[in-house]
């Protein structure tokens, strides 16, 4: 039994100085890949699930049923959490109510009033059941599952006054985007991650928009305070790719290559690839 809150493995993380992945699941191939590399490579892992997603693969408790279930099945030893990505208020509690051990509620697009105001409750409503919070501060830019984000650099003073709503983990925008970065990218503002981290209060720092940040950067941000680096669409694209190989190969079409069985496991083989580049880039390999 590994699926716990992310609290514990984000604290380790920010005080040995290394990154854990939230790497995001759209269905079962995912979770199986994901689930079965951190076991080999001895990481822990977030799994983020979107809403659309978990709408997706049946909504929050089959996630949960399915996430138990195979945990069980591949005799996972390493911490998994399972945390819901840029929730709204209501899936908040939707997702809290299923058993996902940790919640981002991302009320960023509202007046920051409100916004400080429903992350508190949250906070408290999930803290009583021990699952661990994160919460978001001037909105990630790019699109994520219809939500269109202006990426905005956050504002300190809005930063230390959610972060101090006791929240265990915070986002906020420092130029980073959802999808595939454009060539004419400024980089991440790393002057606004240094004043985020300080305002804070060390409160370990999550990085939205983890697919295509040049590796440097993403180094950079680990040691200024980045506990928690969420990635999304680099697995979607090797997927993508790896399935489209696959049929115009024609193997589709050679004995039983159509069997779903075969068909998805190029793509699946790949998204393992990418969370194995991740964990090591991002430094979690053997520290579960
Ligand atoms: P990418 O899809 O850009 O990797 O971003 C993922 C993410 O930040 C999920 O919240």
């Amino acid at each position: 039994m590994s699926v716990v809150s992310a609290k514990e493995m984000l604290l380790k993380a920010h005080k040995e100085g290394y990154g854990v992945a939230q790497i995001n699941i759209n269905n079962l191939e995912w979770i199986k890949s994901v689930l079965t590399t951190v076991e080999e490579l001895k990481s822990p892992v977030i799994l983020g699930v979107s809403e659309g997603a978990a709408k997706y693969m049946g909504g929050y408790k089959n996630v949960m049923g399915m996430v138990h279930a195979l945990d069980e099945f591949y005799n996972v030893t390493v911490p998994v959490a399972v945390h819901l990505d840029h929730g709204t208020y209501e899936g908040a509690y939707k997702a809290l109510e299923a058993g996902f051990t940790s919640i981002m509620f991302d009320g960023s697009h509202y007046p920051f009033e409100e916004n400080l105001a429903k992350t508190k409750e949250i906070v408290a409503a999930c803290h009583a059941k021990g699952v661990s919070v994160e919460a978001e501060v001037g909105a990630i830019g790019g699109e994520e599952d219809g939500v269109i984000g202006g990426g905005e650099i956050a504002d300190p003073e809005e930063c230390r006054q959610i972060a101090a709503t006791g929240v265990d983990m915070f986002a906020a925008g420092i130029g980073n985007i959802h999808g595939q970065y454009p060539p004419n990218w400024k980089g991440l503002d790393f002057d606004v991650l240094e004043e985020v981290e300080r305002v804070t209060n060390h409160v370990p720092l999550v990085l939205h928009g983890g697919s295509g940040i040049p590796d440097d950067m993403v180094r950079k941000a680990i040691t200024m305070g980045v506990s928690k680096i969420n990635v999304n669409t680099e697995c979607q694209l090797v997927f993508a790719a790896a399935t489209r190989k696959y049929i115009e190969e024609k193997k589709d079409l050679q004995g039983k290559g159509y069997d779903p069985r075969k068909l998805l496991k190029p793509g699946a083989e790949a998204i393992k690839d990418v969370v194995r580049e991740k964990l090591t880039l991002f430094g979690s390999v053997n520290k579960a």
